[in-house]
């Protein structure tokens, strides 16, 4: 499963992408106002640091409007992904953008069925929306599941990238079902490293090592 953060801030991005388990990047127009920088230089940024997929979220409703924005935001990398929103404009602009070689990510899906819509107009990623579900007492997960069987039904090539993910639960079910990436902010990625028995399991031995009055090196 690969592992995208989601946020905009880039010292974030600088530290976790230094772990070499970093695979990509998303972004939204929340975490861009968040981080309190130019969009346009922001993205140009991430781009340099990390070498998977940056994606970067188209604001126009229409389809005309929102193919140029996201032809301009292509331009800024080759590693760009366009984030476009799961409405009939958002699927015709996808298919375009798709059709020209540029990833896609299609955002803001909260059912199995607009995950559908987004294969067949060649989605590189669809981002289902694993917390807000939760927020409003449905089940996120549940539709995660849904999407993976249809898509392995169909050999559908676009990869479930699981979003709003909240806290390490959400990653353990994702992997569990078989989901082909999580972002996951960086708070929550700190949290997957920890265990408190590999905390005391650590001080144990090194002061047990302390004792012996050796070293490796
Ligand atoms: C990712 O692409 C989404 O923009 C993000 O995960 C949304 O998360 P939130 O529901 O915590 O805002």
């Amino acid at each position: 499963m690969k592992f995208f953060v989601d946020t905009a801030d880039i010292s974030d991005i600088r530290e976790l992408a230094a772990t070499g388990l970093l695979d990509g990047v998303t972004t939204n127009p929340s975490l861009i106002k968040k981080s309190g920088r130019d969009f346009m230089e922001v993205i140009a940024e991430i781009c340099d640091v990390v070498d998977g997929p940056v994606s970067a979220e188209t604001v126009a409703t229409d389809h005309a409007t929102m193919l140029k924005e996201g032809r301009k935001l292509a331009k800024i990398a080759k590693n760009i992904a366009v984030k476009v929103p799961l409405t009939v404009d958002g699927l015709k602009t996808c298919k375009v953008l798709t059709e020209a070689g540029t990833m896609v990510n299609v955002t803001l899906c909260f059912s199995a069925t607009q995950a559908l819509l987004a294969a067949k107009a060649g989605a590189t990623f669809i981002s289902p929306f694993v917390g807000r579900h939760d927020d409003i007492s449905q089940d996120g997960m549940a539709v995660i599941e849904d999407i993976r069987l249809i898509y392995d039904n169909y050999d559908f090539a676009t990869e479930i990238l699981v979003a709003s993910v909240r806290h390490p639960v959400h990653v353990l079910e994702s992997a569990r079902i078989g989901a082909d990436v999580v972002t996951v902010p960086p708070e929550v990625i700190r949290k997957l490293f920890k265990h408190p028995l590999t905390d005391r399991g650590l001080e144990a031995f090194l002061k047990d090592w302390d004792e012996t009055g050796q070293s490796i090196l």
